[in-house]
């Protein structure tokens, strides 16, 4: 098949590559320039394992190519995906950013001669599947398509592995010639067995919004049990245990941690909650998972005040983890980007190191934060080391090396339970964790 996506971040760039890997060929648009160029010349915005190469493999076989401009691809295009970012609204109000979904829509609109099937891939309120099929009738009458909503569920730093290991493919379609063409599209992933989920455009899009707010649910949910277990003594790492072995129930996203971030699980369920009020209908849970996890994001700053003895002026501490999980290079909505400034603006020196993340985390943090070359250096002359994000780099620390190197009475904090409170105390650390006494 020929397909072109439209918006090469990490949900096109990533679909992009494993469609050229499963054998189409597949066109890349960005209306970046400077990304495009550098995709050209081998070089990947972003960090994502296994993309690399896998983008390599694509262009080397001819499979996978990179561009600005819309109109080769749409020459030969059996259908276009709309991959483009759909940002919470500048205005602050929760609404999802439907403008370059919109204005990806007035674009390709021109270019279209034979049958194309349209697909929105990225994330979007109820109704602007239909919205844009308007947009492209409008901007030309005589288009001949269809429209498709075809929502992602990849999580970053395990993109690849979701996108060609899918739990489900869901489409939501309304034509049986627009299924047949989607159906090709995945066909190397179904013969693996990927089912699909056919459906309506709305019911489409409104799976992708309640998938992702039950997942924030659970995780908000699991976050304020962690903090009852402060508080009456219990363990959170055992009660996960023993709750999450029903089977009803299940392990996954039942880990503590500093709240949820990521470009998607905050805007989506804001989102949601917009979509919810404009038809005057409650979905109370998903709010009160919003509000838990701004809550827990700053009951990280207390924790670690404590921690250090009450006051944070004149402290120094050393933070392993910017980016929002391991994995990835991306700081959206990271727990760190909340914490740092709190500690800074308290008169903390504050210390930070990432394997990835650092570029973008200097955009967005105060100029005050020190960046080091690796988790020692971090802990060199701290007084408290707080463990944000679990990178497999930071779970067998030589806690013997870091204890050495930080002042007296040291203090771990970690955010992520990787270290064990006994062994911990045994080394000779104040160890603070979640949910845990
Ligand atoms: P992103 O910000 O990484 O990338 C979006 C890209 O679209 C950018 O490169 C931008 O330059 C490009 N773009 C914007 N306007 C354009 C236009 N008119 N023409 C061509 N390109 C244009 O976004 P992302 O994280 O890949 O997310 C894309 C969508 O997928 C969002 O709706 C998001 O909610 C959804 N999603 C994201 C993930 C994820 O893990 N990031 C997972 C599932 C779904
Ligand atoms: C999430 C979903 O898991 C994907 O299915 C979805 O496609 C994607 O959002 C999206 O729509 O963009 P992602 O944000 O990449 O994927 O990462 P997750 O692994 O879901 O983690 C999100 C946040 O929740 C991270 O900050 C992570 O640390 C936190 N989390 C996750 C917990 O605190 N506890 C858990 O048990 C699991």
């Amino acid at each position: 098949m020929n397909i072109a996506i439209i918006g090469a971040g990490y949900v096109g760039l990533v679909t992009g590559a494993c469609f050229a890997g499963l054998g189409h060929h597949v066109w890349c648009v960005d209306i970046d320039e400077q990304k495009i160029q550098s995709l050209r010349r081998g070089g990947i915005p972003i960090y994502e394992p296994g993309l690399e190469s896998l983008i390599a493999k694509g262009v080397a076989e001819r499979r996978l190519m990179f561009t600005t401009d819309l109109e080769d691809p749409m020459l030969l295009a059996d259908a276009v995906f709309i991959a483009v970012g759909t940002p919470a609204s500048r205005r602050g109000d929760g609404y999802a950013d439907l403008t370059y979904v919109y204005a990806v829509a007035e674009n390709l609109a021109q270019y279209l001669n034979d049958y194309t099937v349209i697909v929105d891939k990225s994330t979007v309120p109820v109704g602007t599947a239909r919205e844009v099929a308007r947009i492209i009738e409008g901007a030309n009458p005589q288009a001949d398509f269809d429209m498709v909503s075809n929502p992602e569920f990849l999580r970053e730093g395990a993109a690849i592995e979701d996108f060609m290991r899918p739990d489900r493919i869901v489409i939501g379609v309304e034509s049986d010639r627009a299924f047949d063409v989607i159906k090709e599209v995945y066909d190397p992933l179904c013969i693996r067995n990927a089912p699909i989920v056919k459906t309506t455009l709305e019911t489409a899009e409104l799976s992708k919004y309640a998938a992702n707010a039950f997942l924030a649910i659970k995780i908000s949910f699991i976050n304020e049990v962690a903090n009852l277990c402060e508080v009456v003594g219990a363990d959170v790492l055992s009660l996960a245990q023993a709750v999450g072995m029903d089977g009803r129930i299940g392990d996954k996203f039942l880990h503590p941690g500093p709240g949820y971030g990521g470009s998607c699980f905050p805007k989506d369920t804001l989102a949601l909650l917009r979509t919810a009020q404009e038809c005057g209908q409650d979905l109370r849970m998903v709010g009160a998972a919003a509000e838990v996890n701004n809550a827990q994001k700053a009951r990280m700053i207390k924790k670690i005040k404590d921690a250090v003895g009450g006051s944070l002026e004149d402290k120094t501490v050393a933070i392993l983890g910017l980016t929002f999980k391991p994995e990835t290079d991306d700081v959206r909505e990271s727990a760190a980007l909340t914490i740092i400034p709190a500690l800074i603006e308290k008169g903390t020196v504050v210390k930070a190191h990432d394997p990835k993340g650092i570029e973008e985390a200097r955009r967005e943090l105060p100029k005050e934060v020190q960046y080091v070359a690796d988790s020692y250096s971090a802990a060199e002359d701290s007084d408290c080391v707080v463990l944000i994000t679990e990178w497999n780099q930071y779970r067998a620390l030589d806690m013997e090396r870091i204890k050495k190197l930080m002042k007296v009475n040291p203090v771990f904090v970690d955010l992520r339970n990787v270290y064990r409170k006994q062994k911990m105390e045994e080394l000779g650390f104040k160890y603070v964790g979640i949910g845990q006494v």
